[in-house]
């Protein structure tokens, strides 16, 4: 089965050595399709010519978040969900190429979807734990929620509940990268989306919570007993010296690529 993986991503300083990282695990994992959902008006030169090169098999999208529903600078990272809108038209876009393919043909009839942030950490192993989704497949998270992981208990094969420090009472508390779904669930769900306007920590759930039940979940990673995805943050570059720099008329050549 093909995995499809949606990724939003905007641009800042680091975002090039994000996708470069991500695109050097993705490009080792079969069967992968990445669709890389810019948060911007219109695609970037920057995106498009990396993609152009990546070797991999990709679509470029793009989808603005609309300004009452973005973070304002000096906003806290939490206050409102970040990539709902990019998510969205990546489900869009699979849902629109599966009508037109008539539910036939492509691999869609078995294709697994996940969501993968372009600042976490993947191992290769996820892949293969995530590509027989049958509905929803669920994984441990490591060093998220102020944890050093975060993970669906198994008891006799089931998910009976979330080791979770906070509302464990969330109707899924679960990272947006400790699930895949199949893309037949979505398609049975055509009114599956994540609402951009979800309180904090309830985005997962606004997408998941009409389509599977806690019962339904697949236990993926030895019964989530195994750690193969890291919720690792990047830190923002300090640019003093760079203003410094431009003050002297001395910045860094503006017409190379970060
Ligand atoms: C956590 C979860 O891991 C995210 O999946 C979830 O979307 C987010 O919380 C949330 O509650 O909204 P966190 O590390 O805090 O993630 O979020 P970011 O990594 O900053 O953003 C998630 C994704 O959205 C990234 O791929 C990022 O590139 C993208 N993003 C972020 C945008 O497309 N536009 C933005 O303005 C900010
Ligand atoms: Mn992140």
């Amino acid at each position: 089965p093909t995995i499809y993986v949606i990724t939003p991503t905007y641009a800042r300083l680091v975002q090039k050595a994000e996708l470069t990282r991500l695109l050097h695990t993705f490009l080792h994992v079969p069967q992968l399709h990445w669709v890389v959902v810019e948060d911007s008006p219109s695609p970037t030169q920057l995106v498009r010519n990396f993609l152009a090169v990546s070797g991999l098999t990709y679509t470029h999208l793009h989808m603005l978040t609309p300004k009452d529903r973005k973070l304002q600078e000096g906003d806290p990272h939490w206050l409102k969900p970040r990539g709902a809108e990019q998510r969205n038209e990546g489900l869009r876009w699979l849902r629109e190429k599966a009508a037109a393919a008539g539910g036939k043909g492509l691999g869609f009839e078995s294709a697994v979807i996940y969501f993968a942030d372009d600042d976490n950490t993947y191992s290769l192993q996820l892949f293969e734990e995530m590509r027989y989704t049958k509905k929803v497949s669920v994984w441990p998270v490591g060093l998220v929620g102020a944890m050093k992981f975060e993970r669906p208990v198994v008891e006799n094969g089931k998910v009976v509940r979330f080791h979770t420090g906070w509302r464990p009472n969330r109707p899924f508390p679960i990272d947006m990268a400790g699930f895949a779904v199949s893309l037949n669930l979505v398609l049975a769900n055509p009114e599956a989306w994540f609402d951009g306007n979800a309180e904090m920590g309830f985005l997962e759930s606004s997408f998941l919570q009409n389509m599977v039940t806690m019962e339904e979940l697949e236990p993926k990673a030895d019964m989530c007993t195994k750690v193969l995805v890291w919720h690792t943050r990047t830190e923002k570059p300090k640019m003093k010296r760079e203003e410094a720099l431009i003050k002297q008329g001395l910045g860094s050549d503006p017409n190379v690529e970060v």
